[in-house]
């Protein structure tokens, strides 16, 4: 299993490129089943997750090609037949998001298979709002041997008011919606830009949609979608670990390839904090800071306010923080699984329910440590850079979910950090170029 192995102590300074966004890429490449035609989508970052979901579609019948490309990342899909529309255990299990297939599946093929995704470590993370909003545009969904099936003749139209925010519950139905018979409205919808890179693309492949990125969309079926060309948007919570680390380490950091629009939570929180950032151009972020930072509170909620999926980077970085800071996650249930191992570095961090109080500035001191999930391990390697020695982030392949060549970036700005194991490649350009699956 691959280690990071950081000395901590040096500032980050120079740039750093942010790949495209993850939770955009996987809704998008689902987006590629209700359509025969062949899909083509630009700067799919390389990241496990990304590997997981093309052999999710594999699987499926679909032909999915990953490119190295002029464009950087283009990945060309193709569903022209989708002989297996069943989504099995095995890759549902290591992916939660694969339950993004369930509407496309119903929507295209008028019947589904999708293993039930189970609990993960930040919590329970159900499915029941796609379920419902599905069967109130005509679905018959049944649970079976650990496995929803689904069956449609076509979709129709309906009213749905999602009972709780859901970003990929919207986008489940949004697809479903666009190949639905009528009208479909759906209300307290997640407004998370990923939700309108996906829509942005539907409407490229022919869809009808109003609203994306307010809380009520719109959504006129139509009998067919094309196919289409479509670049994914730059993946801003990548972006906002790396004005962290330029924050923590007491760097100068420029983060560019980055929507700024798009990190106001997390620009506001960290000028909160005492960083200094700016926009040198319209897609960079600059952030500097001397090392002084004060105590800042945050609490996790939907888009636009502070993400959850920053709540664990931005932990780490109020360690260092003088006085006291309070963290309250709101979205989901268990999510402080990084503050255990940053206490055994060193860091002052009590949890009562959903809320982490903080108290600043503690020396941290290098250690082995252990990855739980995605954003638990980019906290554990923002501490690792200020830790005074060598610490050892172990089962990297958390951070490989979601980080495109974390330590290649960090490195080129200065950070020691060095991978044990099997170097992640899920497709190096050389090997992956039109690779047919
Ligand atoms: C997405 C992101 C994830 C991010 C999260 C919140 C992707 C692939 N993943 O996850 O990185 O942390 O949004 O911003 O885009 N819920 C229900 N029933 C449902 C669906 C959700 O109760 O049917 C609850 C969840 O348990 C959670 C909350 O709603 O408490 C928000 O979850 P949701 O927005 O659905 O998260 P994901 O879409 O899974």
């Amino acid at each position: 299993m691959d280690k990071f192995v950081i000395r901590g102590g040096n500032p980050l300074i120079g740039t750093i490129r942010v790949s495209g966004a993850k939770n955009s890429a996987l809704p998008c490449m689902a987006a590629a089943i209700l359509t025969d035609e062949e899909l083509i989508l630009e700067n799919i970052p390389q990241v496990r997750d990304i590997e997981t979901e093309r052999k999710l579609l594999a699987s499926m019948g679909a032909q999915v090609e990953m490119c190295a490309g002029v464009s950087g990342h283009e990945t060309i899909l193709s569903c022209h037949s989708l002989s297996d529309p069943v989504a099995k255990y095995e890759i549902v299990k290591t992916m939660r998001a694969s339950s993004l297939v369930l509407g496309p599946l119903i929507a295209r093929a008028g019947a589904a298979r999708v293993a039930m995704p189970g609990g993960c470590a930040i919590g329970g993370r159900p499915i029941d709002l796609h379920i419902k909003g599905l069967e109130k545009m005509g679905a018959t969904i049944e649970q079976k041997h650990g496995y929803l099936e689904a069956s449609a003749p076509r979709l129709h139209g309906a009213h749905i008011v999602f009972d709780k925010i859901t970003v990929t519950g919207t986008e489940d139905l949004l697809m479903a919606a666009v190949l639905a018979e009528g009208e479909t409205l759906l209300e307290n919808c997640a407004r998370e830009p990923e939700v309108v890179d996906l829509a942005a693309l539907l409407t490229a492949m022919g869809a009808d949609i109003r609203g994306a990125g307010t809380s009520t969309i719109r959504v006129r079926g139509v009998s067919r979608l094309h196919g289409a060309r479509y670049r994914i948007n730059p993946d801003r919570i990548e972006a906002g670990t790396f004005l962290v680390a330029g924050a923590i380490t007491a760097g100068d950091l420029t983060v560019v390839g980055c929507n700024p629009k798009h990190l106001r939570a997390v620009v506001g929180k960290l000028e909160e904090a005492g960083a200094v950032i700016d926009s040198p151009a319209p897609d960079a972020l600059r952030v500097r800071s001397n090392g002084k930072l004060r105590a800042t509170d945050i609490s996790t909620e939907e888009y636009p306010g502070f993400p959850t999926d920053m709540q664990a980077q931005f932990m780490a970085l109020v360690t260092q923080a003088e006085g006291v800071s309070l963290i309250k996650e709101n979205i989901f249930e268990n999510r402080f699984m990084h503050v255990q191992e940053l206490v055994r570095m060193g860091a002052n961090i009590k949890v009562d329910g959903r809320t982490a109080t903080v108290q600043g500035p503690a020396r941290l001191s290098a250690a082995a440590v252990m990855c739980s999930d995605l954003r638990a391990s980019a906290s554990l390697v923002l501490a690792a850079l200020i830790a005074d020695g060598e610490s050892i982030v172990d089962r990297v392949y958390h951070m490989d979910r979601g980080y495109e060549q974390i330590e290649e970036k960090l490195r080129g700005a200065g950070a020691e950090v060095q991978r044990m194991g099997n170097v992640f490649a899920p497709r190096s350009p050389e090997l992956s170029t039109h690779t047919r699956v």
